[in-house]
């Protein structure tokens, strides 16, 4: 610590401090943070001074989750839907038309005000970072205020103009809209596009139409691919240098080595798997493969109601087969690369803010302090809920601390 930068808190009484770097886990570890960024990670026996201590109590320490793929601006009720589908019938991509209905109709405070809602629930689970996709307007005014309001509050907005195209509409003319009138609408507000190629949404000739299309105004581009079954979605993605491809529940082995071979990040989203009575997305085999994965919530009302990732980690370790660590990572570090905020060293992303998903000197200060003494918990205590406090840039944004404890701080 050469210059003084501003008050620096200390953060102490860490049982394990997974800081998913290079560094592992820290057993008795400290973390130094100063004006929202990292300064200083080590055993708390050799900690440097600092104007504010704060004791955890012999907690674990994550870095903030990651939720790369979230879709968080919508209005209405699908429980029914979900109902119907828990009596045997098949999830369909036209559901999300019930939701377009009721998206367009809510108007911009109600929108506000359930975004709000879902990012502190997210928050309250130990989420830091969170990615959301527009897609529920599907029509100029209603996707433009979807991005306009997603960019208030979080940092990576996805126009997903290319979600289903509404009904009654020629499918052609719409991808026109969607790479025209509606790109030009939405683009000030977004950082990502993204397409949901699959048999009933979008073909591979109109998916890469979108992308070239948002690639031409310098937006990244991101897919959803094979999801309800085999298709182009991972080739696509692939080929078009797309940081991300979620769902991937039907992949090839072709899929499978061209992810491996490539730069873009698998997203794998437990929670929409079981709630859709899917099997679940073979992240194990593209581990073993050397595809870099990550976990995401995939929030949203039709196939995955959650903003959970603790339940997210807890699943990827007892259904998918990950090790706690695998799990943390897809969490974690993966998730920050698929939407491009990881360290690629002095704690920085490839734009120079600060990167996410992980504990090292120049990160953010994003960090999850659990209930318990040890991550594993995350999976051990299946359903309990396991996040004590969550700091965002140093700040802390929730903490359950019960009241009994409180009163004897
Ligand atoms: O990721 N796959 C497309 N989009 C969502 C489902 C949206 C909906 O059904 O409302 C998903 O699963």
């Amino acid at each position: 610590m050469s210059e003084h930068r501003g008050p620096a808190t200390l953060f102490r009484g860490i049982s394990e401090l997974h800081t998913v770097s290079a560094a592992g886990v820290i057993q008795d570890g400290a973390v130094l943070a100063e004006e929202g960024l990292i300064r200083w990670v080590g055993a708390a026996a050799d900690a440097p001074a600092a104007d504010e201590v704060i004791d955890l109590g012999g907690r674990a320490v994550l870095p903030g989750w990651v939720d790369s793929h979230t879709h968080m601006i919508f209005d209405g009720d699908r429980s029914a839907e979900f109902e119907a589908r828990l009596a045997g019938e098949d999830y369909a991509a036209g559901g999300i038309a019930v939701t377009m209905n009721a998206t367009r109709e809510a108007g911009e405070e109600r929108l506000t005000q359930l975004l709000l809602e879902r990012i502190a629930e997210a928050q309250a689970g130990g989420t830091t970072t969170i990615e959301t996709k527009t897609g529920y307007g599907l029509d100029v005014p209603s996707e433009e205020l979807a991005a306009r309001i997603a960019a208030q509050h979080v940092d990576d907005v996805t126009f997903l103009g290319a979600h289903l195209v509404p009904p009654d509409t020629d499918p052609e003319e719409y991808v026109d809209l969607v790479c025209g009138p509606m790109l030009d609408a939405v683009e000030p507000h977004v950082r990502w596009i993204d397409v949901f190629c699959e048999r009933g949404a979008f073909t591979e000739e109109q998916s890469r139409r979108v992308l070239a299309a948002g690639k031409d105004r310098g937006l990244r581009g991101r897919v959803h691919g094979n999801q309800l079954g085999p298709g182009p979605g991972v080739r696509v993605a692939v080929e078009l240098g797309a940081a991300s491809v979620d769902h991937v529940n039907y992949v090839t082995d072709e899929d499978v080595a061209a992810l491996a071979a490539s730069d873009t990040v698998a997203t794998v989203l437990p929670a929409c798997d079981l709630s859709t009575r899917q099997e679940l997305a073979p992240a194990r085999r593209l581990l073993d493969a050397g595809v870099t994965v990550a976990i995401a919530t995939n929030l949203n009302p039709g196939t995955s109601y959650t903003t959970s990732m603790n339940f997210c980690v807890g699943t990827a370790v007892l259904q998918m087969r990950l090790s706690l660590a695998e799990a943390i990572q897809a969490a974690t570090t993966s998730g920050a690369k698929a939407l491009e905020r990881h360290d690629v060293g002095e704690g920085r992303d490839p734009h120079g803010r600060p990167a996410k998903g992980t504990i090292v000197p120049g990160a953010a200060a994003d960090l999850h302090v659990l209930r318990s003494a040890h991550a594993i918990d995350l999976a051990y205590r299946p359903g309990v809920p396991m996040t004590y406090r969550t700091y965002q840039a140093g700040h802390c944004i929730y903490d359950a601390t019960p009241a009994y404890q409180r009163s004897a701080q």
